[in-house]
């Protein structure tokens, strides 16, 4: 097998490491795609169910903790490029426990770094590292998250990945490690584990279950379809220049509470309930501790040098994904209930 590239994925068979595996494996036949995921709770194999036939594709079950095996790994499937996705990934459970967020997030982040630059010493592939817009912080009413905007991270969750983009950075200033890094605003759509947002609320609703607004539901989040992020991370992955930054988002705010009235509308009519139906289960609850109050990312940089922007408006968006999971109810049940476990059991081993 002669592969032009042979591309380490992490987190794979996570929610948008699924989308960005799906996209790479079907557009590029030339490239071998490894998908590497340890399969905690959020990472589940019927995320590429639809690929895992496909010559051009392998999935490895391992821990990016696990160096030695990394190390194995990197040399066993010559690997030329990595696209780092696996980390834990929930703000709330990093609040209640922040060590998996500190071990994962940052010390799997210098394994992979580590054994990057070791074994790439001759002919250096891309590092290209994902991260998020919550490294900025919080922004009041006015004003955007750029890619000079001052790292202030404030959840146990962000700020281990803000540890991570350090590290990242500091690879290539020191070693001269290709590197580049994106940060992204809340991604949305099919695959994503209900614990997030949106897809908590779709499940809600469908089971008549409250929906649980975090305080008065004022805060503000900047969504964009998954498959879209994909789309970006295949063009900076291309295109992007070494060492440097690109920010993604939708241009689209949003407040949690009109959000999910407009999610209660969606499922009101595709469920042919009465209006206003689903809105009668909105309950505030508790706020998040330390719950950042905005997230808006300006995303002229890659709009301006690569091309990108948003291929699909938030309406198509959120119908799509409102229509994925009443059509999937049994993905829903699969990943709630642990089956996933057996499905590797079967499949892989
Ligand atoms: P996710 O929780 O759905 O998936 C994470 C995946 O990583 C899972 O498949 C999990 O099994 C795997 N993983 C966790 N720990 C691992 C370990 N130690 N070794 C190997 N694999 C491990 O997360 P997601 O929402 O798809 O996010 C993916 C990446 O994108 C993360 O780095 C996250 O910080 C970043 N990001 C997410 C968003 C968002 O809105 N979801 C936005 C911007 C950036
Ligand atoms: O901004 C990018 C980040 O978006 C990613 O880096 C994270 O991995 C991803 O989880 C997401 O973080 P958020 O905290 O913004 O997403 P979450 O879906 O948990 O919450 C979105 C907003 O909704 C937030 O303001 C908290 C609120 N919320 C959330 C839940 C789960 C509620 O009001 N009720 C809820 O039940």
């Amino acid at each position: 097998e002669k592969y032009d590239k042979t591309i380490l994925i992490t987190g794979g068979a996570g929610f948008i490491g699924s989308h960005v595996i799906r996209l790479f494996v079907n557009k590029y036949p030339n490239y071998k795609i490894v998908n590497l995921d340890k399969l905690t709770y959020a990472g589940n194999l019927f995320n590429t169910q639809d690929i895992e036939k496909q010559t051009n594709y392998s999935f490895i079950k391992a821990d990016i903790n696990d160096k030695e095996n990394l190390n194995a790994i990197f040399k066993t499937y010559q690997i030329t490029d990595v696209i780092h996705l696996a980390a834990e990934s929930h703000v709330d459970r990093s609040i209640s426990g922040p060590m998996d967020f500190i071990q994962t997030n940052i010390v799997g982040t210098a394994n992979l770094l580590e054994i990057a630059r070791n074994t790439w010493k001759e002919n250096p592939g891309v590092f290209y590292h994902i991260s998020t817009d919550e490294v900025y912080g919080s922004l009041g009413k006015e004003g955007f998250f750029t890619e000079n905007t001052a790292y202030d991270p404030r959840s146990p969750y962000s700020a281990s990945k803000a540890s991570s983009d350090h590290l990242v950075r500091a690879y290539f200033h020191t070693y001269k490690l290709p590197i580049k890094i994106s940060n992204c605003s809340n991604n949305y759509g099919s695959h994503q584990f209900p614990e997030k947002l949106i897809p908590l609320m779709i499940h809600n609703i469908k089971q008549k279950k409250s929906l649980p607004i975090y305080g008065k539901g004022d805060n503000i989040r900047d969504w964009l379809w998954v498959e879209d992020h994909a789309r970006a991370i295949d063009v900076v992955f291309h295109k992007g220049k070494l060492g440097e930054t690109y920010n993604i988002g939708g241009w689209n705010e949003w407040t949690n509470i009109d959000l999910v009235h407009q999610l209660c509308k969606i499922m009101d009519e595709k469920l042919g309930n009465p209006v206003g139906t689903s809105a009668k289960l909105i309950t505030h609850v508790t706020d998040r501790a330390g719950h950042d109050q905005r997230y808006a990312i300006d995303a002229t940089k890659i709009k301006k040098e690569l091309g990108w922007i948003p291929s699909i408006t938030f309406e198509e968006g959120l119908e799509k994904t409102v229509v994925w999971y009443l059509q999937n109810q049994d993905w829903l049940k699969n990943v709630t209930s642990g089956e996933y476990a057996d499905y590797y059991e079967k499949n892989y081993n």
